[in-house]
Parts: C-alpha cells; structure tokens; sequence
C-alpha cells in the first residue's frame, strides 16, 4: 500500500470509528478514500454490529454487498451521519466534489443526513476553490446548449465533457453527461453553485456549500487531525 493509501485508510477509518454508532443507519461516499470507510463499517458489522448503509454510488452499493453490509434506499432510514471525502476543501469548509462523478446522490445522502463529515489527505485542503475544475451533471439531450451557456455566463472558462478511461463520453449513474468546468478560483461557491443550478438542463454541481458539512477530517504528517471550524490551518 502506498504512503497515500496508508494516510486514506487512517482517515476514512478514523471517522467510522468517530461518528458512526452500532444501530444507525449511515451514508457512504464514493472514491478511494470513502472506500476505506465503507471497508471498516464491513468489519463492524462482520463483528455483528447492527448498521444499515446508503450508499451513494453503484460501486459503493456493489462494495456493501461484496461486504455483506445491510442497504436502505434513501428516504427508508433517518441517516445518523454521512461520510464521504472531497476533492478540494476550502477555508469556509465549501467543498468540490464530483471527482468520481457521484456528486449528486452524494448531496443528496449529505442533505438528508444529520451530520455530514468529509474525510481528506491534507493537499485537499485549500484556501478558496476552484484548482479542481468544477463537475457539473448535464441532462444529456441538452449538452450543447448548457456548454455554450456556461461559456457565454464565465467568459475565459474551460468547460469540457467528461470522458470515461476508453475515451467514450462519462455516463453518471442517474444516465447524465458531465462537464468539467475550470472557472479559476471561485470567491462564492453558494452563488455559483445556484447560477449553474439555474441554467436548464444542469442537474447538480460537485460544489457543496460550507454550512452543510459539520467536520472535516484530515490526514497527514502520520495523524488524523479534526479541523476546527473557526482556527486557521
Ligand atoms: C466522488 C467524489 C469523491 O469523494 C472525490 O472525488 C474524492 O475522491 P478520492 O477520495 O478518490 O480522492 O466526490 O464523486
């Protein structure tokens, strides 16, 4: 396992071992970090814990069931707590997320559950967004048309679909294209988040605004840190 694995399992690890409680159903994120938290819920429930999983992906649904973890849909438990990593992390605790393309079913289980934390190395933590080109989910029938509206709203924006590892288009798990949109760093991630939501055809931005998320922890330097809402990094 490499350096960078160690420090994802120690974090994704940490926040099961923090935040979720036997008899409680909680929801899973998606990615190489978010795995390593799906992966220590296995264990405890291999322990005979009793904890029920929304998962937010295909592939985070497929790891729970590889790992014999109970599922619900979303809307059937109350989520006790959320858990799932970032792309970028930003001093009000705004989030991009979206690398993995889940963005929207991952709001969607951040919104419906009582706490959400997010779990990251340390070289996510920025201080204003936007280094990470923002993922936007696109009803595909209208791809051309939010691309060029997009472009003509942030003029010197660099706004390009996603395409899958074989060169084919990105096709997210609700059946959406994906545009990756560079737009420089972002001084309001709320209103760019509601602009883009406002174009027709835009389903869901990878930007999570700052109040949504209750902790953030961190990775790095060999600990696992929880950052304070209010202290300078
Ligand atoms: C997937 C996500 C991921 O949480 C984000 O891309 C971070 O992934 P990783 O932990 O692999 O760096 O938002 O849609």
């Amino acid at each position: 396992m490499t350096e960078a694995d160690e420090h994802k399992r120690a974090v994704g690890f940490a926040a099961v071992d923090r935040y979720v409680r036997s008899g409680t159903c909680v929801g899973l994120g998606t990615g190489s970090t978010a795995r390593w938290a799906v992966e220590r819920v296995g264990e405890r429930v291999a322990r005979g814990e009793n904890i029920v999983v929304v998962a937010t992906s295909a592939a985070t649904e497929r790891q729970c069931r590889e790992l014999g973890i109970p599922l619900a849909a979303l809307g059937e438990r109350e989520i006790d707590v959320a858990i799932d990593g970032a792309d970028e992390v930003a001093a009000d605790w705004s989030l991009t997320k979206g690398g993995g393309g889940a963005h929207f079913r991952e709001k969607a289980v951040a919104l419906a559950a009582r706490a959400f934390v997010v779990i990251v190395t340390a070289e996510k933590l920025v201080e204003k967004l936007g280094a990470f080109p923002t993922p936007v989910e696109v009803v595909p029938f209208t791809l051309a048309v939010v691309t060029r509206a997009i472009e003509i709203a942030y003029p010197g924006a660099r706004v390009q679909q996603r395409l899958s590892r074989d060169g084919t288009p990105f096709v997210t798990d609700n059946g959406n294209a994906l545009v990756d949109c560079a737009f420089g760093a972002i001084d309001d991630p709320a209103a760019l988040d509601a602009a883009l939501r406002e174009i027709h055809g835009v389903v869901a931005t990878g930007l999570f605004p700052g109040p949504l998320t209750a902790a953030v922890l961190v990775a790095g330097g060999g600990e696992v840190r929880e950052l304070l809402r209010i202290a300078s990094r």
